[in-house]
């Protein structure tokens, strides 16, 4: 008897049946390798739906609490607060970043007080405090200026370990803010405050929803072309890695994320560090607009889209469909 010649490896044997797909599945996604970004608001009671990002609004600090009570049944171990503040509080030199009783210092304790166990990164830049939407202090010419920038950042991250900020996540991009963060925080005390560098942070067009959300959208002028970096590069990617490690950051954050997937995964090949990604707003609202159009199914392409953070070499991911994708998880 003649025939073909067969494939001599199936690699389809291992796919034949759910039971032996779980058993070969190379990544798994978890409820604790989420992070989930949150936006508070002034007030009390207060929901205020982001447009830009459907299925998301700003909280009022007693909101807040609720959410991460939510957060914590659902097995997410982190939340990242971001402020709306008010626009009377926003100046050119964002002083109210340094205001211990300021709307984050106030959400910090809130959560601290009734769900302690529960982890709290905060972001350190200046665009939520200033009246020009830019991350730190301007030049006659409205260039960023480096490092007097980086003394508020200081202040402003001392400012948030105080009042009980696990994770300082400097989102600035100055350089060399996160040595000086580092040092700050142990001269006063704070040296089991983790640091997590936005260290490959590009100037990326799907952050606009997070600019409505924290109001800047409308203050500022120009772009951020000056500090983050140009998506065209990778080997400067793996240059702000390097520089951010050796000033002393814990783990290391990839932003946006579906886009720079090829970064996250040269980061983690490279350095063999934590690596986390920020799935931000725009990418948010893409998926939403996706399922909105009809174009696939909202769980579906959530998970697949998380999964895919964990492939490319990621131990956890910021995302808006935290709580959701935790759900649908299981704890
Ligand atoms: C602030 C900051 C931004 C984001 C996180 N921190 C916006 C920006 O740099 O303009 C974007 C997050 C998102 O789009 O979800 N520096």
């Amino acid at each position: 008897m003649t025939h073909a010649s067969y494939p001599a490896l199936r690699l389809r044997r291992t796919r034949a049946a759910a039971w032996t797909r779980a058993l070969h599945a190379e990544n798994r996604l978890h409820p604790s390798d989420l992070i989930w970004p949150l936006f508070v608001t002034e007030g009390q009671g207060e929901e205020e739906p982001i447009s830009s990002l459907p299925g998301v609004s700003r909280w009022s600090v007693d909101g807040i609490v609720a959410r991460a009570r939510e957060a914590r049944d659902a097995g997410i171990p982190c939340l990242a607060l971001f402020p709306n503040t008010q626009a009377d509080r926003r100046s050119d030199d964002g002083e109210e970043a340094l205001n211990p009783d300021n709307l984050m210092c106030r959400a910090i304790r809130a959560i601290k007080d009734a769900v302690p166990d529960i982890g709290i990164l905060t972001d350190v830049a200046l665009d939520p405090y200033t009246a020009h939407g830019q991350d730190g202090l301007l030049d006659e010419q409205g260039y960023v200026i480096n490092d007097a920038t980086i003394d508020v950042l200081i202040g402003q991250s001392l400012n948030q370990a105080a009042a009980g900020a696990d994770i300082i996540a400097p989102s600035d991009m100055m350089d060399g803010r996160v040595g000086a963060i580092r040092e700050a925080l142990e001269e006063e005390g704070h040296a089991n405050v983790q640091i997590m560098a936005y260290a490959a942070k590009y100037a990326s067009a799907f952050y606009g929803p997070f600019r409505d959300a924290v109001g800047s959208s409308g203050l500022l002028k120009g772009d951020k072309k000056s500090y983050q970096m140009d998506p065209a590069n990778s080997e400067e990617a793996l240059r702000e890695v390097a520089l951010d490690l050796a000033e002393g950051a814990d783990s290391v954050m990839v932003k946006p994320g579906l886009p720079y997937l090829d970064i996250i995964a040269r980061v983690k090949d490279r350095f063999e560090v934590p690596v986390f990604a920020y799935q931000v707003s725009g990418e948010y609202a893409m998926i939403e607009a996706a399922v909105a159009a009809g174009v696939g199914n909202r769980d579906a392409l959530v998970l697949e889209t998380l999964l895919a953070f964990k492939r490319a070499g990621c131990s956890g991911v910021l995302t808006y469909h935290a709580l959701h994708a935790a759900r649908l998880l299981g704890a």
